[in-house]
């Protein structure tokens, strides 16, 4: 035993430094320069976490950046600090609920009324690990919260993204776990199967709706793209509780990488140039990968599309026609 107990941690140790090099060796950075002074950009989720550095990075380009945040205290102590720290006084908070589709419905309004022009529109806002909960319109918490309100969202502010007529860019902060899904079927998109399976099944719907938004703004200034963040350091698993609380805290701590790593795949999506071609991908440490395989089937991502238009009841004239 007394023999057996340094060997054992010197595994654990050894083991601990390879999944660290692991996770953090390939990071590859966003090397654009690009100016944003004159472009406006929606971030979601964005008083913390992935959503406040990316907003941080557009306000240091000089963009006018508006915050899209449910809590108007933490959107408010975000976008001073933005200021500060930037001198961009184009920052701005509105405050949207997605666990609600009057909340989504109220923002856009107000945004169409209030803006001229949209260039970039992070979806970024997200839950994971939620309970079996049922969102203000009865919908599943975490299906509701990741897919549904933004794929909403994304159709209200179409209009204003092309109004601008300049490019513009919509981009979906997915998850590598949406290649995990792998009984996807589209009977009841609402059904709880546990935190995990449907955290996975919120992301890989993104996924298709990218696919088929795509598809659907082929003839316009308008791309979209959706992407896998990495690993990173952020309040996400806020939700977990007791033992997995302090099992995901040691996880995290030892290996997830940095906010600022963990934005450079948004930023890479929202203004490398030459990547319009690849509209409808599915991007992973700033480069171009291969998509979850469900999200490759176009024609499940046409009928998730259509049963989605259901759930967020659009109106005709606020579809997106192929
Ligand atoms: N961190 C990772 O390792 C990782 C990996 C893969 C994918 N992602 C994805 O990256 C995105 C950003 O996550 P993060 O890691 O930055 O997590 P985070 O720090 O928890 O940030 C999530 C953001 O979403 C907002 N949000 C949650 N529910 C909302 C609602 N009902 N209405 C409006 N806003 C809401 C939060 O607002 P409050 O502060 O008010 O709660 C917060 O601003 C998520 O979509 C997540 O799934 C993260």
């Amino acid at each position: 035993m007394i023999l057996f107990l340094p060997g054992f941690f010197l595994f654990i140790v050894i083991f601990c430094i390879f999944v660290r090099i692991y996770l953090s060796w390939p990071t590859r950075w966003c090397r654009s320069e690009k100016c944003l002074i004159g472009k406006t950009a929606v971030i979601t989720g964005a008083n913390t976490g992935l959503g406040y550095e990316t907003a941080l990075d557009f306000a240091k380009r000089g963009a006018k950046v508006i915050l899209a945040c449910r809590n108007p205290q933490r959107a408010k102590e975000a976008c001073q600090k933005i200021i500060e720290e930037t001198d961009n006084p184009n920052i701005s908070t509105k405050i949207v609920d997605f666990s609600s589709f009057y909340s989504v419905r109220a923002f856009a309004r107000e945004l169409t009324q209030t803006e001229d022009r949209l260039d970039i529109l992070v979806n970024n806002a997200g839950i994971a690990f939620a309970d079996d909960t049922k969102s203000l319109d009865g919908h599943d918490l975490t299906m509701q919260v990741n897919y549904y309100s933004h794929f909403l969202l994304t159709h209200l502010l179409i209009e204003l993204m092309r109004k601008s007529g300049d490019p513009s860019r919509i981009v979906n902060v997915s998850s590598i776990i949406a290649s995990h899904c792998l009984r996807f079927h589209l009977d009841n998109l609402d059904e709880f199967r546990g935190y995990m399976k449907t955290y996975e099944h919120s992301k890989l719907c993104l996924n298709m709706f990218t696919k088929e938004l795509a598809k659907r703004l082929e003839t316009t200034n308008i791309t979209a793209y959706s992407l896998h963040p990495g690993a990173i350091k952020t309040e996400i698993m806020r939700q977990t509780k007791g033992m997995v609380k302090t099992l995901f805290q040691l996880i995290v701590a030892l290996f997830y990488k940095s906010v600022k790593e963990g934005i450079q795949t948004i930023i890479y999506c929202s203004m490398e140039k030459n990547i319009e071609q690849f509209s409808g991908c599915h991007f992973d440490n700033c480069r171009k990968v291969a998509d979850y395989w469900k999200a490759r089937n176009l024609e499940v991502c046409s009928k998730l599309w259509k049963i989605t238009e259901d759930i967020v009841n659009l109106q005709e004239t606020e579809k997106i026609r192929l």
